[in-house]
């Protein structure tokens, strides 16, 4: 399929994006009923879908198809939708409102979101090893290694370890940007690099600049999330606003002030433009994803 606009292939990369969740998650009607409408209820509440958009970028610019790097993005997707249950329990966040719907643990209960989120994570690799794709063995367990190693305690598990310790607490830039690398940039680099592997012309002299690209967009990303809780409302963010300051949590507004941290993401932003420039056609689709990271309302 030819698709030249990035909004047509968006749409494009959405909508097989939502049939392959369907198409892997167990039907909402099976036994454990509970459990699997939890599942349902979680994974397909309206999410942005950007890890999604980045991995079927990444696949389009070594030569993947969507239909190739599909199931990646819903691995992602699963992995991600999981972090995001575990996040909103009582014990971490203790938050009311995801994707402008009640929190798992709210519409259902506190059990029932653990189990969601225990159930999500294996999925999620039994998506990427049984995916229907040309993949061979090595480059499927390839993924598995890059998925594993990005979601546990070394990335975004620990980066919410670390989150989680430094409530109340102060951090400088760089403690602050460690984190962050971990509790977002590591999915986001998983996203690339999943997406990456399915395309036949990536080589691992891209890799560095693919980090680059998931890295800086991942700090971006969390500036951005961090301004929208200070200045956006509920309405729009679609989960509680003002939440950070409340909680006191180190963020990049609450450490930096307000312009700081816009100024900061606007020098980010330069920085992904540079980086871009080192990948094939510079980046193809992963621009197009930068701009709608840093100009995000929500
Ligand atoms: C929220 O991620 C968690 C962070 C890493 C800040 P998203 O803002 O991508 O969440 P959804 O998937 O669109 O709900
Ligand atoms: C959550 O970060 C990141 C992960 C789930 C790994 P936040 O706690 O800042 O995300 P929101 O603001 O609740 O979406
Ligand atoms: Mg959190
Ligand atoms: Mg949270
Ligand atoms: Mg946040």
């Amino acid at each position: 399929m030819s698709l030249n606009s990035f909004d047509q292939w968006k749409t494009e990369v959405l909508t097989q994006v939502h049939q392959g969740l369907d198409q892997w998650l167990p039907k909402a009607d099976q036994v454990p009923a509970t459990l699997h409408r939890a599942m349902h209820y979680a994974v397909k509440s309206p999410g942005k879908r950007i890890r999604s958009l980045i991995a079927c970028a990444a696949g389009d610019l070594f030569g993947a198809s969507i239909e190739g790097t599909v199931h990646s993005a819903v691995a992602i997707e699963l992995m991600h939708t999981y972090s995001l249950v575990h996040d909103d329990l009582p014990c971490m966040d203790n938050d009311e409102l995801r994707r402008g719907k009640p929190t798992v643990h709210v519409a259902f209960d506190e059990a029932t979101a653990m189990l969601v989120g225990d159930a999500l994570q294996p999925l999620a690799f039994s998506v990427l090893v049984n995916q229907q794709t040309n993949l061979d063995h090595e480059l499927r367990l390839k993924q598995v290694h890059v998925l594993s190693e990005s979601a546990g305690s070394l990335g975004m598990v620990g980066g919410q370890a670390i989150d989680l310790s430094q409530v109340g607490m102060s951090m400088n830039r760089r403690e602050l940007e460690l984190m962050h690398s971990k509790k977002t940039g590591a999915l986001f680099f998983a996203s690339a690099e999943l997406g990456a592997l399915c395309g036949t012309t990536y080589s691992e002299s891209f890799q560095e600049p693919l980090r680059a690209y998931a890295r800086q967009i991942g700090f971006g990303f969390q500036v951005v999330d961090d301004i929208l809780d200070a200045c956006s409302p509920t309405e729009v963010l679609g989960k509680s606003a003002g939440k950070d300051q409340r909680d006191n949590k180190p963020t990049y507004v609450t450490l930096f002030g307000l312009d700081r941290a816009k100024e900061m993401a606007s020098e980010i932003a330069k920085n992904t433009k540079s980086t871009l420039g080192l990948l094939p056609r510079e980046g193809g689709y992963l621009s197009d994803i930068a701009e709608l990271v840093f100009d995000r309302v929500y």
